[in-house]
């Protein structure tokens, strides 16, 4: 695995690969990586000839009072897991060398998918994904970028710019990887208490209470959503900040559960904010739940 720090270098990498005819797979991250982030390195590898990570802790994804400083890193654990789970190139810049001017006047806002559900508590969160996510796949210009849908609005965003911006890239959504007892895996995962650590899988516990009143017939989304709630509500130390019923791909409210619904919880948990979802593909009376593969 070679490993580049300037977008130059991206380019040039990126483009000897394509000559010799190898499709291009981009899969970005902010590092700290655990096996969610390496199972989409090995779907790009599956796929595509040459793969390419990002590893960049952007800060303009990041408010203030936000945990910029306090974000884990673990640069010499990361290479030796992109080297294992066969990376080609990757690709680790400086903040100058993605923002060179500084604070960036140009900005990439996603109306109504990013404006809500995180988008409300994070109000500079997605324009600072957007932003750097453009950027990524403007010099990369990859065939296939693969993100997981863990995050789920973040997926529903990139695609709607992707589409909007007119790239090349088919965005690939890749299954959510849990720990054995169903916590979402997540870098953010590092600053639960083991006491925290023992309460945080109620999550997915919460999430799979309102998808079994789906598959059982339920389709109204207050009575979801209470559902939901009501698990969580036992545990003290969860603050909520939503449970929410939405179409996956908009990210808009339903006023039935049809089609593919995202059921998404976000909360938080001592100095950490969670989020976790399932998707629920509804045709009729067929319900089909993902929610995501135990590592
Ligand atoms: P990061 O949180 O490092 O996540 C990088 C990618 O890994 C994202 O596509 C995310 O959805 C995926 N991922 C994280 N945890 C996962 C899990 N448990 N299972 C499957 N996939 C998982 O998301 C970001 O970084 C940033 O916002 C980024 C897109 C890189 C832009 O800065």
């Amino acid at each position: 695995m070679e490993v580049v720090t300037a977008l130059s270098d991206l380019r040039t990498r990126v483009g000897s690969a394509r000559t010799s005819g190898d499709e291009v797979g981009l899969v970005p991250t902010m590092g700290y990586l655990h096996a969610g982030h390496v199972s989409l390195v090995r779907r790009a590898r599956a796929r595509c000839g040459f793969v390419v990570v990002s590893v960049f802790v952007n800060p303009l994804q990041f408010g203030a009072g936000e945990d910029l400083d306090a974000y884990p890193r673990d640069p010499e654990g990361d290479i030796a897991k992109l080297e294992a789970a066969g990376c080609d190139l990757l690709f680790q810049p400086s903040t100058e060398e993605m923002y060179p001017e500084g604070e960036p006047l140009t900005r990439v806002h996603v109306g109504l998918i990013g404006d809500d559900l995180c988008g409300r508590s994070r109000p500079v969160h997605f324009d600072g994904v957007a932003l750097v996510v453009t950027k990524l796949l403007a010099a990369c210009d990859p065939d296939a970028a693969f993100f997981g849908r863990k995050d789920a609005q973040q997926l529903a965003l990139v695609r709607r710019l992707a589409a909007d911006l007119s790239f090349r890239a088919e965005i690939v959504g890749c299954p959510t990887v849990r720990e054995s007892d169903g916590l979402a895996m997540s870098s953010r995962n590092a600053y639960l208490s083991p006491e925290e650590r023992r309460i945080a899988p109620r999550l997915f516990a919460a999430l799979s209470t309102g998808a079994e009143l789906v598959v059982a017939g339920e389709r109204e989304p207050r009575v979801v959503v209470g559902k939901t709630l009501s698990v969580l509500a036992q545990e003290p130390r969860l603050d909520v900040e939503y449970v929410e019923v939405r179409d996956a791909r908009t990210v808009q409210p339903l006023e039935r559960l049809d089609g593919e619904v995202l059921l998404a919880v976000a909360a938080r948990l001592g100095p950490a904010r969670l989020i976790d979802n399932v998707v629920l593909h509804i045709d009729g009376t067929s319900v089909t739940v993902d929610a995501g593969e135990i590592n």
